[in-house]
């Protein structure tokens, strides 16, 4: 998984008891190699997992698991893969493979996650824990859809810091932020304006055991320079504003955030002294108000964002790297709401709900065309202008679900299209060429769902596949040529 490079203290694997997931999730293993499938079943086992070995499955129906971990010999898991899924299409599949070729395969025919040999405990507990809260997730909304009808949904009231969005886009992020929620590991998230960094932050701070105290959240970007000092260390009043010596300094950020978080948002935007001022106090724990010659000591997580890369920034030496290294010791990188497929409906969805609730009125749905929009769109604002779209959309909502007319024209008339037409001669590209985009960029979009993007394309699934190896393999000939 492409978020999980840095090595991280590994947080306890929670059991099945605790949360959304609580009750009946029995993990199935198929494994050839019965000495290797009971190694498997003994780790997840200790991970807290009901976990069974079969070699074969003639028909995983009548073993009803939640979760099926695939690991067969060669590449030969892939057929079960589709017939598991074929079987029963709510199940979770996780494929131990031998190699990136054989996971490959194995994702290709549905599975939704993989390790590679030799299995590494600690990743396989987690990683099946992860299939269960998702799972439960998809099957907890088909429930309440089922409920309340297609149109009118959710509504669940959820934590201020709760991530609503588990597509294949947002995994590594909420992986991520459950392992380093339970330990004090200065994360630094990064991502485009309004995707969720401060909600990352939240999620942390609340997953962890300084939920109870505060998260002080500041954008550097929006301090005067000036007063960034007295702001996070605190000020002593100067004596021509009548103080006399024993009146007590403001408190900075760092004591407002003892026992708690402080989220430095946009930290890039800190001023080089400043910047040296907190890498010593950062070392020191330990903040000296302005004006004063006692040091105050405080325990705080930090937390930072920023919606650029830092890097141009470091190589200029106009971000230091001592302060990089001491709050980038885990990095978030939250994808831009247009990769996340459907995510954008369901936190369309959340969002609807909480503005009903907020306004004591009766549940709103999406009406399919709304659907269709909110999809195509490709969101430069990200969650922030989502979040925006649906309030104003609420607002105008003239029946018990939003309707093209209640969204901005901008959304309204966007159009994929726009983005592959050619304006200007420079631009024309071949259809083939043309083909190639269209198809990368549906897979973007869908959050690199292969089946749903064949159903859309209106291509046959295996024929996308053969499309998509095609491309590679011109593209290697041409590499390899050029
Ligand atoms: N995954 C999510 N689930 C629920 N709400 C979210 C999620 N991501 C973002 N939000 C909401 O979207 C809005 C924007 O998110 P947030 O302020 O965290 O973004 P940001 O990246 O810090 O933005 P900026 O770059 O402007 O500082 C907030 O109201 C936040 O609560
Ligand atoms: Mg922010």
């Amino acid at each position: 998984m492409r978020a999980l490079q840095k090595a991280v203290p590994v947080a306890p694997p929670v059991r099945r008891s605790a949360g959304p997931t609580d009750g009946e999730a029995g993990v199935l293993v198929v494994d050839d190699d019965v000495e290797r499938g009971a190694g498997l079943v003994a780790v997840l086992a200790a991970e807290g997992w009901a976990a069974r070995l079969t070699r074969s499955v003639a028909s995983p129906a009548n073993l009803d698991p939640d979760v099926v971990v695939v690991a067969l010999q060669g590449k030969v898991s892939a057929p079960l893969v589709a017939e598991l899924l074929r079987s029963d299409p709510r199940l979770a599949v996780l494929v131990v493979a031998s190699d990136l070729d054989a996971a490959a395969l194995g994702l290709g025919a549905g599975a939704h996650d993989f390790v590679t040999l030799p299995v590494e405990a600690t990743a396989l507990g987690l990683r099946v824990r992860h299939l269960v809260d998702v799972m439960f997730h998809q099957r907890r909304q088909e429930h309440e859809r089922r409920l309340v009808g297609e149109e009118r949904l959710r509504g669940v009231a959820a934590g201020r810091g709760q991530l609503v969005g588990v597509g294949p886009a947002m995994r590594p992020v909420h992986e991520l932020v459950r392992r380093v929620s339970s330990s004090d590991v200065a994360v630094l998230v990064q991502g485009e304006s309004g995707t969720g960094k401060e909600q990352v932050a939240r999620a942390i701070h609340e997953g962890g055991r300084r939920r109870h105290a505060p998260l002080v959240v500041v954008n550097c970007s929006a301090l005067p320079p000036a007063q960034l000092e007295a702001r996070f260390f605190g000020e002593h009043p100067r004596p021509s504003e009548g103080a006399d010596a024993d009146v007590a300094p403001t408190r900075g950020l760092f004591l407002q955030a003892d026992q708690g978080t402080l989220f430095l948002d946009e930290v890039g935007a800190l001023p080089p002294e400043m910047q040296a001022a907190l890498v010593r106090t950062l070392q020191e724990k330990k903040a000296r108000p302005l004006g004063g010659d006692v040091d105050l000591p405080f325990d705080v997580r930090l937390i930072c964002g920023t919606h650029r890369d830092l890097e141009p920034q470091l190589a200029q030496g106009l971000f230091r790297h001592d302060l990089h290294t001491m709050v980038n010791v885990v990095t978030i990188t939250l994808p831009a709401l247009r990769f996340r497929g459907n995510d954008v409906i369901e936190l369309a969805h959340h969002f609807l709900a909480r503005f009903v609730e907020r306004d004591g009125r009766t549940p709103l749905g999406l009406s399919p065309a709304v659907v269709d929009r909110l999809l195509a769109y490709h969101w430069p604002g990200n969650v922030r202008e989502l979040e925006n779209s649906l309030e104003r959309a609420a607002a105008l909502a003239q029946s018990d679900r939003v309707t093209l007319d209640d969204l901005h024209e901008r959304i309204r008339s966007h159009r994929l299209e726009d983005v592959v037409v050619a304006e200007a001669e420079a631009d024309i590209v071949s259809l083939d060429v043309l083909e190639e985009r269209y198809i990368r960029r549906v897979l973007k979009l869908l959050g690199g769902n292969k089946s749903k993007a064949a159903d859309l394309l209106g291509l046959d699934r295996r024929t996308l596949h053969r499309r998509l190896e095609k491309y590679d393999a011109d593209r290697a000939e041409k590499s390899s040529s050029s």
